[in-house]
């Protein structure tokens, strides 16, 4: 029988405590200063970019099929902007509008407009009674933060391997009309890394929804970002949803932030006819134009999907081996001792760590005292609140990998200390 904590006697795991608590005290003599907490690219990453800065010069052409880049006019984006954002999401450039460098202030842009003025002719949100949005957790922080900030209130949906549980999300969605919304990353999902299976694009695309102004707020941010070839493949959602019948049901939203520059790039939205219509009347009110010399700067660079994807190629190489990292510490550290699950993700930013009920807490902070800083606990569920206390979200991509494999031998020893003492608590109780 393995030697996991749950078969340990008291003694066993009281020598493993003490053991662990001079590895504690071992790691605090370190000193360390290290920083696994966001989903950030790494120094290395962003130089795959700097090329694109020489793209233009003062003697550069600025003007792409005809619309001159460097002046006011053409508020939905530069054509081979949209023909670009569009070709990423496989979707009709018509339906797209590329229109800041942000895809999270599209979100909150959108969310806006619904809450002041309504979508589809419906009574604006601020003069509903209640709203509420669904949160498949654990989930985006942001996202949540971002209704939170409204006033709505935020659902959490339980995530399984293939996506969010497709039942509940029809219950609520077709029998409660107080529901507006639900918060998805379909591919590469933040935090678990889950791509949405074929069955769950298809049971979204096939909701009916009670309140006509429900939308599925389908946040492609990772749309590109394989760690592997191949990588997990996503059903395109408005054909999905086309050919279930539907129409207006979906906004998707991508950007370029973890392509080229984080925050500094280029960001879509894509929806219905009449959807990106009444957004673009909506928009129109917010800017003149969108920024169109970063627009530029990016077609020329990126061209056209295939580049995208030799582009991309050369971040999974800086990527892979910090998540292979990832695998190799928590299985070398964890793996026998049956106290903890993890995700194995075939691209996105990181991997989602489930450790004993009641340790998520304890192990960022245990891991904070000594040098490195994790992601909030609690931080993947609405309102910060894992009910089980048991999420942890691994951000591997901004340390170097020498960073990264201390701040895992921490992480670790912080799991392993937290999970004993939990351990013996229920056997001594
Ligand atoms: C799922 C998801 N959506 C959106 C963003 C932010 O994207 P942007 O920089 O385009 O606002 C992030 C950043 O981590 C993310 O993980």
């Amino acid at each position: 029988m393995p030697n996991t904590y749950a078969n340990m006697s008291v003694d066993q795991l009281n020598q493993e405590i003490s053991w662990l608590e001079d590895e504690v005290e071992r790691l605090r003599g370190l000193n360390l200063s290290l920083d696994m907490s966001r989903g950030k690219p790494n120094p290395e990453q962003i130089d795959l970019s700097r090329p694109m800065l020489n793209t233009l010069t003062n003697v550069s052409d600025l003007t792409d099929k005809g619309v001159d880049a460097a002046n006011y006019g053409c508020p939905d984006g530069l054509p081979s902007a949209r023909a670009l954002a569009a070709e990423i999401l496989g979707v009709n450039p018509d339906n797209v509008l590329v229109v800041g460098s942000s895809s999270l202030e599209i979100m909150h842009s959108v969310i806006t407009n619904a809450f002041v003025h309504g979508i589809g002719g419906n009574e604006p949100w601020c003069r509903q009674e209640k709203v509420k949005f669904l949160c498949p957790s654990p989930g985006y922080d942001r996202h949540f933060a971002l209704t939170e900030s409204f006033g709505i209130e935020n659902i959490p949906i339980p995530m399984r391997e293939d996506g969010p549980d497709m039942e509940m999300v029809r219950s609520l969605v077709e029998l409660d009309p107080q529901v507006k919304g639900i918060w998805c990353v379909p591919k590469y999902q933040n935090p678990t890394g889950i791509t949405f299976s074929d069955a769950v694009v298809e049971a979204f695309a096939s909701l009916k929804p009670a309140a006509s102004d429900f939308r599925i707020y389908w946040d492609n941010a990772y749309v590109v970002h394989d760690l592997v070839q191949p990588g997990d493949s996503l059903r395109e959602i408005f054909s999905a949803v086309e050919d279930a019948g539907g129409k207006d049901l979906v906004y998707e939203f991508a950007s370029t932030s973890k392509v080229t520059f984080a925050g500094s790039g280029m960001a879509w939205v894509a929806a219905s006819d009449a959807d990106i219509e009444e957004l673009r009347r909506a928009f129109s009110v917010m800017r003149v134009c969108p920024n169109k010399l970063v627009q530029l700067m990016h077609v020329d660079y990126l061209g056209d999907l295939t580049n995208v994807r030799s582009h991309m190629a050369l971040h999974a190489q800086i990527l892979q081996p910090r998540f292979a990292l990832v695998e190799r510490k928590l299985t070398e550290g964890l793996g026998e001792l049956d106290i903890a699950t993890w995700t194995h993700p075939n691209g996105g930013y990181f991997v989602s760590f489930d450790g004993p009920q009641g340790s998520a807490k304890a192990i960022v902070k245990m891991a904070a005292e000594l040098g490195v800083k994790l992601t909030s606990a609690g931080a993947t569920w609405p309102g910060g609140n894992d009910p089980y206390d048991t999420n942890i979200r691994i951000a591997p991509t901004y340390p170097s990998l020498e960073e990264l494999s201390k701040a895992l031998d921490v992480f670790v020893v912080c799991a392993r200390i937290v999970s004993a003492r939990l351990a013996l608590s229920a056997q001594t109780a």
